[in-house]
């Protein structure tokens, strides 16, 4: 089965789910891109335009990505857009702590089936997610290897509308992206590279 279709039946197996949170009371949004990208940009949950049109990063937050990833020549298709939980909480509250969890299985089989490079994470949810111990103030812009992925936090474009300090630095993060993905080659190439017998030490 190729990629598309392991997404596809993914994709239907979530909207069966009736015991995920959320389900009856909001939209699936599944995520959108290129099922062989190099590159995940993972969001916290979808907001109001996301769940009515049922696609990630779509309303003001996501026309800044999309300027963000043209800048960088990056075309929007090319990479793979998704968030931690894909319904879209009440009133765009912050997700709960057993809404990740119930939705982690599903994220955990997508990023295996897509198998990218190189994961950006769009905010503090989706940084926790990953990165337990990071703090976004601190860390944004630092890549850190997660198993054979490149991590690399970014702040959440929607908390760029709100600040022009934030905006300078998710701005500066996304024009190191391009560099990062390169270096994140290293780490696939160790993946892949049959491993060295362990040196015997004689001395
Ligand atoms: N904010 C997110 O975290 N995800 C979306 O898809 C849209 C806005």
């Amino acid at each position: 089965m190729g990629k598309a279709e392991e997404l596809g039946k993914l994709k239907k197996e979530m909207e069966a789910d009736k015991k995920l949170p959320l389900f009856g009371q909001a939209n699936l949004v599944f995520g959108e891109g290129r099922p062989d990208a190099e590159v995940m940009f993972i969001g916290e949950a979808p907001g109001f335009h996301e769940d009515k049109l049922q696609r990630p990063f779509v309303g003001q937050a996501g026309k800044l990505l999309d300027k963000l990833l043209e800048k960088i020549k990056w075309p929007r298709e090319s990479v793979y857009i998704t968030n931690i939980v894909k319904r879209r909480p009440p009133e765009n509250r912050d997700p709960l702590q057993e809404e990740i969890e119930a939705y982690k299985p599903y994220l955990t089989k997508q990023i295996e089936i897509i198998n990218p490079k190189m994961i950006a994470t769009l905010g503090r949810f989706a940084m926790a997610y990953f990165l337990p111990e990071a703090k976004i103030s601190r860390d944004h812009g630092i890549p850190k290897k997660n198993g054979s992925y490149l991590i690399i936090p970014i702040y959440h474009p929607a908390a760029a509308l709100r600040s022009t300090t934030v905006l300078q630095e998710l701005e500066n993060d996304f024009n190191k992206l391009p560099e990062l993905l390169k270096s994140s080659e290293n780490i696939k190439a160790e993946e892949a590279a049959p491993k060295k017998p362990a040196q015997s030490s004689l001395f």
